[in-house]
């Protein structure tokens, strides 16, 4: 399958709704403006099917997804890990992010087999917050399987 991993294309109604999807909003903003928030999606056949977003200016992943008929072929493995390397270049020390605690859940496996480790603090509604281990400031999921060369 040829599936191509590049940049987010953002646009102002973009931004708009990813500030509504994601609840955040000024600083998420402001962070969207100065370039510190990284986006990077898969496409297959012109279609976006999967994408990641990262903050640089917290060390957060913000969100992450790949279409249904798209999974368990390494596409989110492979998008994590291109924006872990884009916060890892900007010099965050901490990269965290807020996941189901439902052990049920495709996220909760995902996260624990690439490394994350759970950090013992629950929000609310089953979500709790995990953090990728750095070593040396490098991304321990570089490792990972490559499926496609970067852009
Ligand atoms: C979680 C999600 C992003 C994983 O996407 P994906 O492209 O299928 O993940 P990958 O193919 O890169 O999986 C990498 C590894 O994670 C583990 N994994 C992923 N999904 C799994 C599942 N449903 N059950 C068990 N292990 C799973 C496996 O070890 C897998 O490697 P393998 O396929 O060689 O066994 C996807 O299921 C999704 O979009 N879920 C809904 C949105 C969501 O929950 N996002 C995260 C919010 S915090």
């Amino acid at each position: 399958m040829d599936l191509e991993f590049r940049p987010t294309q953002l646009t102002e109604a973009r931004i708009q709704m990813l500030r509504a999807v994601t609840g955040k909003d000024q600083p998420f903003a402001a962070d969207v403006l100065s370039g510190r928030v990284k986006f990077r999606e898969c496409v297959h056949d012109g279609r976006v099917v999967g994408h990641c977003i990262g903050n640089s200016a917290t060390g957060e992943i913000i969100g992450l997804s790949v279409d249904q008929s798209y999974r368990r072929q390494g596409i989110a493995r492979k998008l994590l890990s291109l924006v872990v390397d884009l916060l890892l270049a900007d010099g965050v020390q901490r990269i965290w992010l807020e996941a189901p605690s439902d052990s049920t859940l495709p996220a909760y496996r995902f996260y624990r087999a690439l490394g994350w480790q759970p950090t013992g603090q629950h929000l609310a509604d089953g979500i709790e917050i995990i953090e990728l281990p750095i070593t040396n400031g490098g991304n321990p999921m570089a490792a990972a399987p490559q499926i496609s060369p970067p852009p």
